[in-house]
């Protein structure tokens, strides 16, 4: 049977305080509504309708072409809104389920199940239930006797003894998705909050004579909607233990998980270890055997096999296998560090490769240069890469030996086996095997110490007089 999705996004979310519409909030470092995307492609409908009104351009483009999008212009309701995409569905065969961009942690696994419970149910639409421990602003789910499904009562609606139900409705459904649209034209807003609630289409078939069925899941928790910045920590909580959980099954040692942030979409190889604080986003990519320690961040960057990267931060950079950084480095977007590279201490790296084994270990900027193997750079070294208005670049050969305080005024290319002096600034190209040495001679100035105030206060050793 075809599969059609309904995601709702429209809604203002009033209770985030927010200016950012709320299906744009980040649990796991990704748009609310972009999770439900991801698991909504993985249901592989025929269709994907997002429904958006509060925000919509905002919210469009984070869609982008992933989904067919509609406008409510005025919130209405969850019915009303639902009606939003009758021109893109209404004469469509199938089902049709229904997801809340505010409810970002069902696993593709239980709407999955959900689908296929609903197909064999013969139900005109099969409603995913929970138990809350807490039902506190949750629809209930109102049974007969028997214990089939009579209806969902809003909280605001609710009387007492409905209100005592733990059983909620977790805001998705699945729909035949022609009744539907009929029954969505039956429902009306005469309720707590003057609105048009699509649970109410639930009574509306089962009074035409149509069986409506629930479908309940053990885990509370997944159902979990977010309606505040409270819900919203809780979420990326509940996402961050299963994200973590999923890596340490995969052969990833976390110290300490409770410590460890993950992004939804970061890949880790296995005995890769990671160490308390460490915070890894956006698209990065971790090899085999890592270690990471405390205090590192990662953002969008690739870690080759073997590499250690001590207390630092990372930006679109890349590491290469067995390479070290840190303690207290910066790479920056570009910077890629080959096979062994090592940059150690309060050094900062942007667009700019590292070639293998080539080692720059205390105190240096290199920015806008190409630096070849085995090249040792020395402490204090300065590529001076910017001149105000543009970058310049420069190149520094195999075997290059870069003395300690050596500031590099880019462009220059030094060649292959190469060396500067100590303290030189270097405004010109150095041949391969020559030295460059850019520095004003040493003068010494004897008997010198009586002429400082330092002589009033301190006097003069015997030794030295
Ligand atoms: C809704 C359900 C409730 C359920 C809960 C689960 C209704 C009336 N109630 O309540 O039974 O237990 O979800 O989380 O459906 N939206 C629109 N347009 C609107 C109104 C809402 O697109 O006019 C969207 C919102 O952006 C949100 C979703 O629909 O993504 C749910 O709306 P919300 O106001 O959060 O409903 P709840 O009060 O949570
Ligand atoms: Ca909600």
């Amino acid at each position: 049977m075809d599969r059609y999705i309904i995601i709702l996004a429209a809604g203002k979310g009033t209770r985030m305080k927010s200016d950012m519409p709320k299906v744009l909030h980040q649990v796991g470092g990704k748009a609310m509504v972009e999770l439900v995307l991801d698991a909504s492609e993985a249901l592989h409908p025929q269709k994907i309708v997002t429904v958006v009104g509060h925000g919509a351009e905002q919210v469009s483009t984070v869609i982008g072409d992933r989904s067919a999008v509609v406008e409510q212009k005025e919130q209405l309701g969850t019915g009303h809104a639902i009606l939003m995409a009758e021109d893109e569905l209404g004469d469509k065969d199938g089902m049709t389920l229904i997801a809340s961009g505010d409810a970002p942690l069902f696993t593709v696994d239980t709407l999955n199940h959900l689908f296929e419970y609903h197909a064999t149910s013969g139900n005109a639409v099969t409603v995913l239930t929970a138990k809350a421990p807490d039902p506190t602003g949750y629809g209930r789910i109102v049974r007969d006797e028997l214990g089939n499904v009579v209806r969902i009562v809003e909280q605001k609606d609710a009387t007492p003894a409905e209100q005592a139900i733990h059983e909620v409705n977790t805001g998705v459904y699945v729909f035949d998705n022609k009744l539907l649209f009929s029954s969505l034209h039956e429902v009306t807003n005469d309720n707590a909050q003057g609105e048009y609630y699509l649970p109410d289409t639930l009574e509306i078939l089962r009074t035409q004579g149509y069986t409506v069925g629930a479908y309940t899941m053990e885990d509370f928790d997944e159902s979990m909607g977010v309606n505040d910045r409270v819900a919203l920590s809780k979420a990326n909580a509940v996402l961050r233990e299963r994200v973590n959980k999923q890596h340490m099954q995969n052969g990833v040692t976390l110290i300490d998980p409770q410590t460890t942030y993950i992004d939804t979409d970061v890949q880790i190889g296995r005995d890769t270890v990671i160490e308390p604080n460490v915070v890894l986003k956006g698209h990065t990519v971790i090899g085999a055997n890592v270690h990471l320690t405390s205090g590192t961040q990662i953002v969008d960057s690739v870690v080759d096999d073997g590499a250690q990267i001590d207390a630092s931060h990372l930006e679109e950079a890349h590491v290469g296998p067995k390479a070290t950084v840190g303690p207290f480095a910066h790479l920056r977007p570009k910077a890629d560090l080959r096979e062994e590279a090592h940059a150690g201490n309060f050094v900062e790296v942007k667009n700019a490769t590292l070639g293998a084994r080539s080692k720059m270990g205390h105190l240096s900027y290199l920015g806008d240069a190409t630096v070849g193997e085995d090249v040792n750079i020395g402490a204090g070294t300065i590529f001076v890469n910017y001149d105000g208005v543009d970058k310049h670049h420069s190149n520094v050969g195999d075997r290059s030996f870069i003395g300690s305080n050596t500031k590099i005024i880019s462009p220059v290319n030094i060649g292959d086996e190469a060396v500067t002096a100590a303290g030189s600034t270097i405004t010109d190209d150095i041949p391969a095997h020559a030295m460059g040495i850019a520095r004003s001679r040493q003068t010494t100035k004897p008997d010198f110490w009586k002429r400082t105030p330092l002589f009033k206060k301190f006097g003069q050793s015997d030794d030295a007089k």
